[in-house]
C-alpha cells in the first residue's frame, strides 16, 4: 500500500549536502567512540554538523536541535542557519546516541531532517508516547487509544501470523515494566535497546531484515519528530503523545502553540510538508555501518531519503580528501 504523498517543495539535490553533513558529524562522533565520554563525542558531532550547516546554500530555521535560546551555544530552536538559498525548517541530532557512542555500542548515528517552512511539529524537551509500525498495513490497525495486547493482536492479524510471531522493539527502562508485561501477556517477543529509538522506529519499516514489527514506548519528542520525518519518506504509520507531566512542560508546550496537552499526532500532524532525512553510521548498528578508518580511507554509511517520492538512497562513501574531516 502507497501512502500519500505531498508535493515536492525542497530541492532534490539538498538532499547530497545533507549526507555530507551528516557524514562529517558522524566521523567526528567516531573519532571518540568507545572513550566514555558521551558529552565531547556529542559536542564534537554537533560542532561539525553546526560548522557545516552554516555553510549550505538554504535559509534555515531550527526547530528540533539541542535547546532553547541562552541555554545551548548551537542549534537553539528558532536560531537561523545557513549561507542562504531555500527557506527550510532544520530538525538536528548530530549524535543520536552519544551513550552508545561513548561505550561503542550498536545503533548511534548522526541524523538531519529538513522540512518545508512551518511543516514541522515544534516540541518541548519531554517525552513522547511512540508508536510505530512500518508499511504495507491499513491505515489505523494499531493506535495509543488501544492496549498494547490490541495492538499486538491486530498487528498479527493484519500481518497474517500469531502474535508470538511479532516483535516488538522498547527502550529497556523501568518505566517501561508494566508496558513490557502487556506486550509479553499479548504473546509478542521483545527486544529491547538501551538508547537509540530513531533508529528504532525506522526499524519497522523493513521487518524482514531488522525483524521488528512495531515500536512502542516512551522517548524523547524531539528523537519522534526525527523518527517521524523518516517515516514521512520511508512510509508506515507513527503515533505520538506528549508526556506533559510538569507545569513547566504544559507552559513550554503553549509557548510553542499546543492546546491540547494529550492529543495524539498522527505521522501528518508531526511532518506536514515536504522534508528530507540524512542520516550516517557513527556505530554499527542494524540500521547503518559506523564509520572504519583506514590509512588511506574513511569509510561512512548513508542513508538520505525524500518525502515527496519515497526514494531512498544508500551512499556508501570513501573519502580520500582527509583535511575535509579535520
Ligand atoms: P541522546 O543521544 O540525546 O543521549 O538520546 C538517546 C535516547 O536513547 C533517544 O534515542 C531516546 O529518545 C531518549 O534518549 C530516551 O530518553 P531517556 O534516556 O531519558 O529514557
Amino acid at each position: 500500500m502507497s501512502m500519500t504523498r505531498m508535493p515536492a517543495t525542497l530541492d532534490r539535490r539538498l538532499a547530497l549536502e545533507m549526507a555530507q553533513i551528516t557524514e562529517r558529524a558522524a566521523v567526528a562522533a567516531a573519532r571518540l567512540r568507545g572513550r566514555g565520554d558521551e558529552q565531547a563525542a556529542d559536542l564534537a558531532a554537533m560542532e561539525r554538523a553546526f560548522r557545516e550547516l552554516s555553510r549550505m546554500p538554504i535559509s534555515g530555521t531550527v526547530v528540533i536541535g539541542e535547546g532553547d535560546e541562552g541555554e545551548v551555544e548551537h542549534f537553539y530552536v528558532g536560531e537561523t542557519m545557513g549561507a542562504g538559498g531555500e527557506q527550510v525548517d532544520v530538525a538536528v541530532d548530530a549524535l543520536e546516541g552519544s551513550t552508545l557512542c561513548a561505550k561503542n555500542m550498536e545503533g548511534s548515528i548522526s541524523v538531519l531532517a529538513l522540512a518545508e517552512p512551518g511543516s514541522l511539529l515544534k516540541v518541548p524537551p519531554a517525552y513522547m508516547e511512540k508508536l510505530a509500525i512500518g508499511p504495507g498495513y491499513p491505515e489505523g490497525i494499531v493506535s495509543l487509544t488501544q492496549s498494547p495486547q490490541d495492538n499486538i493482536a491486530a498487528l498479527a492479524e493484519a500481518k497474517g501470523v500469531a502474535p508470538t510471531e511479532i516483535t516488538a522493539l522498547i527502550l529497556d527502562r523501568p518505566r517501561h515494566a508494566p508496558l513490557v508485561e502487556a506486550v509479553r501477556k499479548a504473546g509478542a517477543a521483545i527486544k529491547l535497546i538501551s538508547d537509540g529509538d530513531v533508529a528504532g522506529v525506522i526499524h519497522t519499516t523493513n521487518p524482514a531484515e531488522s525483524g521488528i514489527d512495531i515500536y512502542l514506548g516512551l522517548g524523547g519528542a524531539a528523537e519522534g519528530v526525527l523518527a517521524a520525518a523518516a517515516l514521512r519518506c520511508i512510509g508506515g504509520q507513527m503515533q505520538g503523545r506528549l508526556v506533559l507531566d510538569t507545569e513547566r512542560k504544559r507552559e513550554q508546550a503553549k509557548r510553542l502553540g499546543i492546546r491540547d496537552a494529550s492529543k495524539i499526532y498522527r505521522l501528518e500532524d508531526m511532518v506536514r510538508g515536504d522534508c528530507l532525512v540524512a542520516a550516517t553510521g557513527v556505530t554499527d548498528g542494524a540500521l547503518l555501518t559506523g564509520v572504519r578508518f583506514s590509512r588511506e580511507v574513511i569509510f561512512t554509511d548513508t542513508v538520505v531519503m525524500r518525502a515527496a517520492t519515497g526514494t531512498v538512497r544508500r551512499i556508501a562513501a570513501e573519502h580520500r580528501d582527509f583535511a575535509k574531516f579535520a
